[in-house]
């Protein structure tokens, strides 16, 4: 205080440092809260693409997922981000236990049949603002949740001609496409996992990537209409996987919507 007192201008010389220092504070935060996010890792290794670690990345809850899901066919040509590719794979059967590397699917005796595969059309798939995956197939592994490119080119043509042509599959950004390996299941429960638990796992992966989809904002459809030796021959399956779900995914151009309070509409004037 006695310092202050003889030297006035001390106290104007720590007020003005005090008042910059609160400004260049506010600035940075500011220009913190604005800059945009880094761009997702993504390290590739030879035809290796190592994808960004699953993480929460939406606020949409499950009740929300269930309520807006439905299947989309229409989408924007606007490419998916890598961050949604991999989510997407998670939802589909990635691990989500460090113990034993089971599965976001039940599996029937944690036998894990499905294979999935990935078409990418061309600039179907984002980086970063300027680089995108290069078209072509990818087989996906859960274990170190990477894709690895097992056909180069983009052939969503000629999976939309082995799906009787329906257009969703040659004009969305991404099909991810689920096969089976059925005697990794009839090996142990025979009959019974052939006409049951192998379908009934490729549903439940399905149900995920939906939910999954609906909660990124992305449109998406199962497609269970296609000759099989043609979607094997396209994708380039091993002989011993059979494909049972084709399932395109873009950015929709209208995404669903409705409201807890028409589905109790709906169920009010049903019960009369
Ligand atoms: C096993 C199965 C196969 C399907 N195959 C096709 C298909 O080949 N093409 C298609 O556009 N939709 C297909 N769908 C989607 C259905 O048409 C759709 O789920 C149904 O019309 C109900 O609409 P929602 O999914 O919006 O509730 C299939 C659905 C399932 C469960």
């Amino acid at each position: 205080m006695v310092l202050v007192r003889s030297f006035p201008w001390i106290a104007s010389a720590i007020v003005t440092l005090l008042l910059i220092g609160y400004v260049v504070a506010v600035h940075v935060l500011r220009v913190s809260e604005v800059r945009a996010p880094s761009p997702p890792t993504v390290r590739v290794v030879d035809r290796v693409v190592y994808l960004p670690m699953p993480k929460r990345v939406t606020n949409v809850s499950i009740e929300e997922a269930l309520l807006w899901r439905r299947s989309i066919r229409e989408y924007v040509d606007k490419p998916l981000t890598v961050v949604q590719l991999s989510m997407l794979l998670w939802a589909a059967y990635g691990v989500n236990d460090a113990r034993w590397g089971f599965r976001t699917t039940p599996s029937a005796g944690a036998t894990y049949p499905l294979e999935i595969y990935v078409v990418v059309g061309e600039r179907g798939v984002a980086v970063n603002e300027t680089q995108y995956l290069e078209a072509g197939v990818y087989k996906y592994d859960p274990y170190t949740h990477s894709i690895m490119l097992v056909k180069l080119g983009d052939v969503r043509k000629e999976l939309q001609e082995a799906a009787l042509g329906q257009e969703w599959v040659g004009r969305a950004p991404v099909n991810i496409v689920i096969a089976a390996v059925f005697e990794r299941t009839t090996a142990r429960y025979g009959e019974r996992g052939r006409v049951r638990y192998v379908p009934m796992e490729a549903g439940h992966a399905g149900q995920n990537i939906y939910l999954m989809a609906t909660a990124l904002g992305l449109g998406t459809v199962v497609i269970g209409a296609f000759y099989d030796d043609q979607v094997s021959n396209v994708v380039s399956l091993q002989p011993n996987e059979v494909p049972l779900y084709i399932v395109p995914v873009g950015v929709p151009i209208a995404p669903y919507r409705t409201s807890f309070d028409d589905v109790a509409r709906f169920i009010e004037s049903r019960r009369g």
